[in-house]
């Protein structure tokens, strides 16, 4: 085989990215970051003062989204730089509340399986293996300790400049966990054809290197 897809789906802040875009340049694949795609929409949503509670509100701004993933992970919204702003955990939580949204799910999901056409891609998310690419050839099930998810976080953000503190963070990471599994449409679950990796005792050479191990078993 050619060119293989690849679904990395897990918990918030478990590495999914920093995994994914490591493999994807490993192998010269096209990384798409599904997650910021929902908070793209939390992101337009929180600017133009639409509660993320209201659905129809936010389903309404849904025509007027566009998103571009370019090199170098830059996120643009209707061309305008939102990479950054769009981490702020207030627009993580807008994220989790909009992706509970049908309309909001199938505008993204639609984008998704365009943008994974012909496959040399990695995709990371929630419902990636089980529901955008659920013919993937590789699924991974990434997931960690709650604890140690914080802590990463924590140093990515202060890392990226923006404010953070350890306990609020475990309290939204756990809360965006439950809303994610618990959510009727397209909940966060390992497919069952996925492979669950366990990151918490791994450093990140140790978790590429697994990754790129399933990988050539399915080339
Ligand atoms: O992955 P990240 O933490 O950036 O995702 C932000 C939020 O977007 C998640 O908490 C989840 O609610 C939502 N999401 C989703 N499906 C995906 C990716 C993200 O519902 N495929």
């Amino acid at each position: 085989m050619d060119k293989i897809s690849i679904a990395i789906d897990g918990p918030a802040a478990a590495g999914k990215s920093t995994i994914a875009k490591m493999v994807a340049n490993n192998l010269n694949y096209t990384y798409i970051d599904t997650g910021a795609m929902y908070r793209c929409v939390a992101y337009y949503a929180f600017i133009h003062q639409v509660d993320f509670h209201d659905e129809e509100g936010v389903c309404n701004l849904l025509k007027d989204i566009k998103i571009n993933m370019l090199p170098g992970g830059i996120i643009m919204l209707n061309n305008q730089d939102v990479s950054m702003a769009i981490r702020e955990n207030e627009v993580s939580m807008g994220a989790s509340i909009v992706s509970g949204y049908s309309r909001v799910r199938s505008f993204l999901v639609s984008q998704q399986r365009d943008m994974a056409k012909g496959g040399g891609v990695i995709l990371d998310g929630r419902d990636i293996g089980t529901v955008v690419l659920p013919d993937a050839e590789l699924k991974i099930y990434q997931v960690a300790s709650i604890e140690c998810r914080a802590i990463r976080r924590h140093k990515e953000n202060l890392e990226r400049g923006i404010d953070s503190d350890l306990e609020e963070i475990k309290k939204e990471i756990a809360e965006r966990d439950h809303a994610d599994m618990t959510r009727e449409i397209s909940p966060l679950k390992k497919a069952d054809d996925a492979i669950e990796i366990d990151t918490s005792d791994m450093s990140l050479d140790e978790v590429v290197a697994t990754v790129m191990d399933l990988v050539s078993q399915k080339l």
